[in-house]
């Protein structure tokens, strides 16, 4: 039995790990095996990408290395990772995947979605998310939280219209793909917003 692969993705600071640590205790609470990772990174090779791809103080690396890095770390977590615990049955909560690098690295950046495809399917096969949460807000409320949380990194302290490109294209894909996302408005209050991830989670007990 393969288990469920679940995305949460959204601007900084839209709580993300916030909901991941939430639904891995409720669905944990289910008797469901959770396992908790994040991208870029999730094995010691791709968080050592990721490390590069969030300084500040290292050489910045040029957009098309920013993509192929990004894809260079998933490939690894993928296949170190995810698959296995997936064919294990394990359910696998993820802090972003693919869409980011739409949201991000295609819209963001403004590489083509088309190579960004290539990409995906080189890397990934068929394999997709079965869910990705999407946490959607104005990214300035974002930002806020993530500057109270501390210093901001390379992706953090990007222009305001970059944060509305990014939110766009994430809005933009759930609407091309209604059956995998859900939309949670991150801009409630925290209960409002585990209220919500509560709804999705009765929803799938009874989709079986
Ligand atoms: N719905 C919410 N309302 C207010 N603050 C929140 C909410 N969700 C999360 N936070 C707080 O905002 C900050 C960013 O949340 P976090 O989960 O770290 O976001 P992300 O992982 O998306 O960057 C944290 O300090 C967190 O406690
Ligand atoms: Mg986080």
């Amino acid at each position: 039995m393969t288990g469920r692969f679940i995305t949460i993705e959204g601007g900084e600071g839209a709580g993300k790990s916030t909901a991941q640590s939430y639904l891995a205790e409720k669905l944990t609470a289910q008797g469901i095996s959770v396992m908790q990772t994040r991208e870029p990174g999730g094995t010691p090779l791709a968080e050592a990408i990721r490390r590069n791809l969030l300084s500040l103080d290292e050489e910045a690396p040029v957009e098309m290395a920013e993509l192929l890095l990004v894809f260079a770390a998933r490939a690894q977590h993928l296949s170190k990772v995810i698959e296995p615990a997936l064919n294990q049955g394990q359910w696998v909560l993820c802090d972003r995947f693919t869409d980011a690098t739409y949201a991000y690295q295609g819209a963001g950046r403004g590489l083509s979605s088309k190579h960004i495809g290539k990409l995906e399917a080189l890397v990934q096969g068929d394999r997709r998310p079965d869910t990705v949460i999407l946490l959607d807000m104005p990214p300035e409320i974002g930002l806020a939280r993530a500057r109270a949380r501390g210093a901001l990194d390379r992706f953090e302290q990007e222009k305001h219209a970059f944060y509305e490109r990014v939110r766009q294209c994430y809005l933009g894909r759930a609407a091309e793909f209604p059956d995998r996302y859900v939309i949670v408005d991150a801009a409630q209050e925290l209960s409002e917003v585990q209220k919500s991830l509560e709804a999705m989670i009765a929803g799938w007990s009874t989709d079986v």
